[in-house]
């Protein structure tokens, strides 16, 4: 059973100041391992540069929004925790705003950005509420330009049974239960969804859990 959503925003606001601290500090088959790496591989298939306006969703202390401004984009970043975007604003300072909003209801115009990316965050709504998160992020994309997701997700469900398995096996308890209660979905579903949407999708494969995936516009 999946946590609500004021549960999901209380867990953020708690987790907000020793987030990166969790995250910079992964340990090895962790969700977190290559965090930087897929940061810096989702700005770069989103063409992060100046000139271009690249939006961070679910950006949390804002750690892709900052790889993003140190490449030159004009970025904007959304967060609903409160706590999160106090972080974020803290590391980003004043060039980058940090926009209260979540997937389903983006604060941006139709058309309105080059590039839409997420790390680590869209796993957090349910299948069905996938498909509308991913509506909405083509909504303020400009025609032509790309969504770039980095997440966890599974090969199929035998990888995630898998990884369960292999948790167990390793005395992993908390990771068990983790991969049991959140929306981690397949990679076939996400291309599904964007394929879905008439988007050209291509993903990469970064971890044994995470992937990077990027569906253009047409
Ligand atoms: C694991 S953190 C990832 C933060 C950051 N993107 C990173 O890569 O470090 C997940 C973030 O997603 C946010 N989140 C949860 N549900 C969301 C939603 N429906 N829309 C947007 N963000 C959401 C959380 O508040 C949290 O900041």
């Amino acid at each position: 059973m999946g946590l609500g959503h004021s549960d999901f925003m209380a867990m953020f606001d708690q987790w907000a100041p020793t987030y990166d601290a969790t995250v910079f500090q992964a340990e090895p088959a962790d969700g977190f391992e290559r965090y930087q790496e897929v940061l810096a591989r989702v700005a770069e298939l989103a063409g992060a540069a100046p000139g271009r306006t690249v939006l961070d969703v679910g950006t949390g202390t804002g750690n892709l929004a900052q790889v993003l401004a140190d490449r030159g984009a004009t970025v904007l970043a959304v967060e609903p925790s409160a706590a999160m975007r106090q972080e974020a604003r803290q590391k980003l300072g004043d060039a980058v705003p940090v926009l209260e909003g979540q997937f389903l209801d983006l604060p941006v115009p139709a058309g309105g950005v080059d590039a839409v990316v997420s790390s680590y965050a869209f796993h957090h709504l349910t299948d069905d509420a996938k498909v509308q998160g991913a509506k909405e992020m083509l909504r303020v994309l400009r025609p032509g330009g790309v969504v770039v997701l980095g997440d966890i997700a599974w090969a199929d469900e035998a990888a995630r049974q898998a990884m369960i398995r292999r948790f167990k096996a390793a005395g992993k308890p908390d990771l068990v239960q983790e991969i049991e209660e959140e929306y981690y979905p397949t990679i076939g579903l996400l291309t599904s969804i964007f394929a879905s949407l008439g988007c050209s999708v291509y993903v990469e494969q970064w971890t044994d859990w995470v992937w990077v995936i990027a569906a253009r516009k047409r």
